[in-house]
């Protein structure tokens, strides 16, 4: 959990806003409701010197003084780059430069990185062509080794840093990410702020819950990109559903919004006590879809101590009622169910519960035995 630059300051992102987003991070309470990683993505990096590092450019004049006053805070730093010479907003990639790169991320304090595909896909182009049949093999091969690379880079650092693969969703990258040392990949490409953009992405996810667990490090994730929460290009309900959805699938919760300047609606939805204790449940274990019938669809993740969260989701435009069926959940018919929130216990009859639920929004309920 933390923030990131990206869906908010885009190429803009300076060192003073890192800065505010990490004070902000500690004076609304996300910081102690878990948001601990602040990072960095595209648009930091400057040239190399003479001896191969890379500096960063005028936007950020010290890194390891931001990563010291990020790590006063009692916060954590993470940073952006690409297996290719490019990143995606055509700045200095690792390309060639992977095990420098590392040794300057560890020098600097720097906790986490988001490392992303971008132009090393093109050069896959040029020496394979474009995705077919016939060159998968070679590709998927490239695509690994490239990551497996930056990872061993990393390792050999001897500092902690999570390893946050971007590379869109190829190859089914969920089946392969974690042997080369991913934390989390990207399942898909790029989220906006938009409802048809979240929605598509986020019950796009169905089937990948196997892939994603806890392990001895920071475990491997299925990431469906950033939160767009208080970006300001959904209603409530449809924010509210994207919440509920991360949740659900044990997504990396990365605020994507400008921290300093937020309502407090928006500050409640992304500190919800209960919602995060779902998407952080120690189980770790990733939700999937239990039904999908026209434009409704119940999904549901099982969470410690035999109980499971379940979301009712309406993708109408209007409001309609969703009738959960206990047994279907493999719930019986005395569990406890509790509307996560309206913070209320509701109950079910003759096992199942009815609820309506608002157009494009969403009812989260923890439900136990
Ligand atoms: C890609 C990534 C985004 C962001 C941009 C930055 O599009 O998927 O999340 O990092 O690059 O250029």
């Amino acid at each position: 959990m933390g923030w990131n630059s990206w869906n908010y300051f885009a190429g803009r992102v300076t060192d003073a806003d890192v800065r505010a987003a990490a004070d902000a991070l500690v004076s609304t309470g996300m910081r102690d409701a878990g948001y601990v990683y602040v990072n960095i993505d595209d648009t930091w990096q400057g040239q190399r010197d003479r001896h191969g590092v890379l500096q960063p450019n005028s936007k950020f004049p010290d890194m390891k003084a931001l990563a010291d006053y990020v790590h006063s805070k009692g916060l954590k730093l993470g940073i952006y780059s690409s297996p290719g010479p490019q990143t995606c907003a055509h700045y200095a990639g690792s390309y060639r430069h992977e095990k420098k790169d590392a040794a300057t991320y560890a020098k600097w304090g720097i906790d986490y990185l988001k490392y992303d595909m971008c132009s090393y896909g093109n050069m896959m182009d040029k020496k394979y062509g474009k995705p077919t049949a016939a060159n998968a093999e070679q590709r998927l091969a490239a695509d690994k080794a490239v990551y497996e690379k930056m990872h061993k880079a990393l390792l050999a650092t001897g500092r902690p840093i999570v390893f946050s693969m971007c590379q869109y969703g190829w190859d089914d990258v969920w089946k392969w990410g974690a042997t080369v040392g991913g934390n989390s990949w990207r399942t898909t490409g790029d989220i906006n702020d938009t409802y048809k953009r979240m929605a598509e992405i986020g019950f796009g996810q169905a089937g990948l819950a196997k892939y994603a667990g806890r392990d001895q490090s920071s475990g491997h994730w299925n990431d469906p990109d950033m939160l767009e929460i208080g970006n300001g290009g959904m209603t409530e309900d449809e924010y509210r559903t994207h919440m509920s959805l991360w949740a659900l699938l044990a997504a990396p919760l990365l605020a994507g919004n400008d921290l300093s300047r937020m309502t407090p609606a928006t500050l409640a939805m992304l500190t919800n006590k209960d919602v995060i204790a779902i998407d952080q449940d120690p189980l770790g274990r990733q939700g999937d879809r239990l039904s999908q019938e026209g434009m409704q669809e119940i999904w549901s993740r099982p969470l410690s101590r035999g109980a499971i969260a379940v979301g009712l989701f309406n993708r109408s435009q209007d409001p309609q009622p969703i009738t959960l069926s206990l047994p279907a959940a493999n719930m019986g018919p005395n569990a406890k169910l509790h509307d996560v929130w309206a913070n209320q216990d509701v109950s079910a009859t003759g096992g199942s519960y009815t609820t309506s639920v608002p157009g494009h929004g969403a009812v989260l309920l923890r439900i136990s035995q």
